[in-house]
């Protein structure tokens, strides 16, 4: 069954990707637009952003820092005047890995900023354009470390699972609108954000393979795309495991 509309064809369908400028984020950019969308990214960085779009005519740079309710409010506007956007992915993210024993509050509270209140800030940027039109998709980049408490995920897991929390809020309303929601659960992704681990990362895959999962899964009209699967779908089993099973798992898999 379909939980959303699929999206078939992708030409002239107006894509606002806020993330872009590396990773996961930059390669759907690129596979959009090959597909014929018109693609606007956003990140922080306007170097990176400008050499993406030097590589692909057509594709439309708006620098922006998630962060800044009121710069993201400015940028949606001036996309909208414009004319209304079909698909808007929030995939702009951070990563430090923090254990209890040097817990930081000011990097959580950072971590939840930028993968959370971003998230936030966007959707409430477009959201009543989309209501008024009945038309658009909004699709949030979570994680598996959203599912349940990981090692080392103390500062990011929270704000993943927020996120989760908040797009199945967010289709419950808006399905009957007209509008699609959907949540992206990848695994381990090699992109600047994993770079970081010294530990070995099972089934890692190019953030070009994630770009393929990704837009298959908007034209299944899927509302979860997780993956890989080899490796997903373990992790979405132990979602329901008792905490006793849980914890003694996942100290076994990760020796911490
Ligand atoms: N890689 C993985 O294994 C993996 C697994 C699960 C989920 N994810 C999630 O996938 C998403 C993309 O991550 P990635 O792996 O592709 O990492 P990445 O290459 O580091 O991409 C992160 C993107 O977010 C942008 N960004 C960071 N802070 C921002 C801010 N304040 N405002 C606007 N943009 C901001 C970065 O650009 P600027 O620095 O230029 O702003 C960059 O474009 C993240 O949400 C991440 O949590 C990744």
């Amino acid at each position: 069954m379909s939980l959303n509309p699929k999206i078939t064809d992708w030409r002239g369908k107006r894509v606002w990707l806020v993330g872009a400028s590396t990773g996961i984020g930059r390669a759907t950019a690129e596979l959009l637009h090959t597909k014929g969308a018109k693609v606007i990214v956003s990140a922080r960085s306007q170097a990176a952003l400008t050499e993406l779009a030097q590589k692909h005519a057509g594709l439309e740079v708006l620098a922006l820092d998630a962060t800044d309710e009121a710069a993201v409010k400015v940028a949606a506007r001036q996309l909208l005047a414009a004319s209304p956007l079909d698909m808007v992915m929030y995939c702009a993210g951070m990563y430090q890995p923090m254990r209890a024993q040097e817990m930081q509050s000011a990097a959580m509270v950072q971590h939840m900023q930028v993968n959370y209140h971003g998230a936030v800030f966007v959707t409430q940027a477009v959201l009543p354009s989309m209501l008024a039109a009945k038309r658009g998709h909004l699709s949030y980049v979570s994680s598996v470390a959203g599912f349940r408490g990981l090692p080392k995920s103390l500062a990011y897991g929270p704000t993943k699972a927020a996120l989760i929390n908040m797009a199945e809020a967010l289709y419950i309303d808006l399905h009957d609108e007209g509008l699609g929601v959907s949540l992206i659960n990848p695994g381990f992704v090699d992109t600047p954000l994993t770079s970081q681990n010294t530990f070995h990362m099972p089934a890692l895959i190019t953030p070009a393979q994630a770009a393929q999962e990704i837009v298959s899964g908007w034209e299944k009209g899927k509302f979860e795309m997780h993956f890989p699967k080899r490796f997903t779908a373990w992790l979405k089993l132990m979602r329901s495991a008792p905490d006793a099973l849980y914890f003694k798992m996942t100290r076994r898999f990760t020796g911490l």
